[in-house]
């Protein structure tokens, strides 16, 4: 999904860059140790003539005619001034990196971000409805899904997950590994992040969070085994005895905060001994469990919302959002009444992983497919409690009250559209994604009267190391469909058909393109880091109206596909656009949307209903002209 961090970094200082030099350094350990990767290739360097080509398309589509003839001059001066310089920078840094985007990605995209985890870097997820409601079965399926995640750790720490693939092309698996045990760092100017695959050894325990306390709970025994469901379950009554009363000052809230500030409370942190080695204990924890209290849907909202906040951000201090470690990759969140779900901290790894983490763990429940034998003896649950200084109390006042106003302030709405799935553009003959994105376009137009700049993450994982390109809309066919669909007159049925045809066709291409490190968008920000890099002035091209405009994602979007019913969920990028993650299966479409209410002109809700619009008036196009050609 799309970072704000990514987009507003203008400046990559050389201070900076080293001081994210864990980063680099845990890229090249990898390089040489992860032998079955290295079959894969290295990330190509785009052709300069292309991405020019395609940066014009894209301003054309949304500027002026005379805007557009002013970006033409600046982009014909770039290419015969500063780009020669900065392609042969480029194309000399793909020899040193086997993956010349990765590092840098790593530090401008999440690192350096000095902007809160939550509600735009840390997406929420949310497990299918389960079958539970009160504490009994709370406890029972928090046993269960720890159980089921720690499996799935030992296959992926073991690299014996079936590989990921598109078609015949199998996709770099790394990011399976990051997943577990990783914790980020919060640090003054960069982040660094600690991956659990670098302890070198099995990790054996994971944190609990109830009421705002903390504990470290073993879940695998001596043997590096699974403990049982009841020797977990055992353990998690424990916790609960020892946290029937809300902890006062639950210093997990401040990783919610911007980053600097958490950084200056966990410096203070650290000063104190026992503090350090709590930190040091939830960092190494495989995952944080966070066993959350009853939470109520706001008004006029569904249960399925409410789930969608509690993932994203645990609904503000006064409920479960001082129950959380922003820090840790993995999350679970535990509701109360069989709404579960987990919160995910981006920077190791991007959607897919964590959603077939996810459905390895709904298929363990369909299966019942847990161990309940075997008994590890007595286990203690240790309480990490922190001793706290005036500073740290009042900070985590602060954050609190910050965390409640996004809790407040974040519309989010969980939709899923039922009418049809996949199957209607396939038998069109249309690419399933880009006629829902194409729909987005047309709803977006149709509350806004204008064409949003958007983002759609795109997978570029067929490469050794790969993380993402962005696969932007609008373009000209776009712009040009949607005019069909919204002229008056209606234009003729079959014209419109084929606006749709030429503009998902031209979509895809440009997802191809994307997929195989022919995309423009990382291409620019490579050009834009070496001239920082290298003291050279930042090119004029970087300043168009152009270049701004098309840099604010007015709706970011993002495809995360599971088998089973899982939605995704983010904040949007900035204050008046959109956050549009969704899950297509086969016969329904599933959706959640955010907005923020302080900005006024935007609604989730009334986005919902637009999209609800466009896809029906999409089909009605698509069943028309399939039928008037059959009558030829
Ligand atoms: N006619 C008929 N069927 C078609 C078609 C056409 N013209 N074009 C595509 N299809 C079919 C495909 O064969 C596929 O079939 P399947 O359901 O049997 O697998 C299906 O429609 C879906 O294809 P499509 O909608 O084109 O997209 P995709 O599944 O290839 O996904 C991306 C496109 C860009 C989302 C994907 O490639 C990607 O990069 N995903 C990663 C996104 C990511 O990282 N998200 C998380 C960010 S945190």
């Amino acid at each position: 999904m799309l970072l704000s961090a990514a987009r507003s970094v203008s400046v990559m200082r050389k201070s900076v860059v080293s001081s994210g030099s864990q980063v680099l350094l845990r890229t090249a350990q990898r390089d040489a140790s992860d032998k079955s990767q290295t079959t894969l290739p290295r990330l190509p360097v785009p052709q300069p003539a292309k991405t020019l080509k395609h940066f014009l398309e894209f301003a054309n589509a949304i500027e002026s005619p005379k805007e557009f003839e002013e970006t033409k001059k600046v982009v014909a001066e770039f290419a015969g001034n500063e780009l020669p310089k900065l392609q042969q920078l480029l194309e000399q840094r793909a020899k040193e990196h086997q993956n010349w985007l990765t590092p840098w990605w790593l530090n401008v995209a999440y690192l350096m971000a000095r902007t809160p985890l939550p509600v735009v870097t840390s997406p929420g997820v949310m497990f299918p409805k389960f079958d539970f409601d009160g504490l009994d079965g709370q406890l029972e399926h928090a046993a269960k899904i720890t159980q089921a995640a720690v499996n799935f750790y030992l296959l992926a720490s073991s690299g014996n997950l079936p590989p990921d693939m598109a078609g015949n092309v199998p996709f770099d698996m790394s990011q399976y590994n990051y997943l577990f045990g990783t914790t980020r760092i919060p640090r003054k100017s960069a982040d660094i992040i600690k991956y659990g695959c670098d302890y070198g050894h099995t990790l054996q325990h994971i944190v609990v969070m109830r009421h705002g306390h903390v504990f470290r709970v073993k879940v695998l025994d001596d043997q590096k085994q699974p403990l049982s469901v009841s020797d977990i379950r055992k353990q998690l009554e424990q916790v609960v005895s020892q946290s029937e009363k809300e902890q006062s000052d639950p210093v997990g809230i401040i990783s919610s905060d911007n980053r600097d500030k958490w950084a200056t409370s966990y410096e203070i942190l650290k000063e104190n001994d026992s503090n350090k080695k709590n930190l040091e204990k939830i960092e190494s924890a495989l995952f944080a469990l966070c066993l959350d209290k009853p939470s109520e849907p706001l008004p006029g909202y569904t249960e399925r919302d409410e789930q969608s906040r509690q993932s994203l951000h645990g609904g503000g201090s006064k409920s479960n959002s001082t129950n959380r470690w922003f820090d840790k990759t993995i999350q679970f969140v535990i509701g109360s009444n069989g709404y579960c779900g987990m919160t995910y901290e981006h920077t190791p790894a991007e959607g897919p992983p964590v959603a077939t983490m996810m459905d390895f763990i709904c298929d363990k429940f369909d299966q019942a497919a847990f161990t309940d034998s075997g008994s590890a003896g007595s286990l203690d649950v240790e309480r990490l409690d922190f001793n706290l200084d005036e500073n740290v109390k009042t900070q985590i006042k602060k954050s609190s009250k910050k965390m409640d106003y996004v809790a407040q302030d974040l519309d989010v709405v969980a939709y899923t559209f039922k009418v049809y799935g996949k199957n209607l553009p396939k038998t069109a003959k249309v690419s399933p994604d880009s006629f829902i994105q194409l729909a987005f376009q047309l709803a977006f137009y149709r509350i806004h009267s204008s064409f949003p700049p958007t983002y759609e993450t795109a997978t570029l994982r067929k490469f050794v190391d790969g993380r993402t390109e962005n696969i932007r809309s609008p373009n000209l066919a776009a712009v040009s469909f949607v005019k069909k669909m919204t002229s008056t007159p209606p234009a003729p049925i079959q014209d419109t058909f084929e606006a749709l045809q030429h503009a998902a066709n031209a979509h895809k291409k440009y997802t191809v393109d994307c997929m195989n490190a022919a995309g423009m968008d990382r291409h620019l920000l490579a050009w834009k880091l070496l001239a920082s890099e290298n003291n050279l002035p930042t090119p004029l091209l970087y300043g168009t109206h152009a270049y701004q405009q098309l840099m604010h994602f007015q709706v970011s979007t993002s495809q995360v596909p599971t088998r089973h019913f899982i939605q995704m969920c983010f904040g949007p990028s900035a204050p008046d656009c959109y956050g549009v993650c969704y899950n297509p299966q086969e016969k329904e479409l599933h959706f959640c949307i955010s907005t923020f209410k302080s900005y006024g002109s935007t609604s989730s809700k009334k986005f919902a209903k637009e999209l609800e619009r466009a896809l029906m008036d999409m089909r009605s196009v698509v069943n028309k002209a399939t039928k008037e050609r059959s009558k030829l």
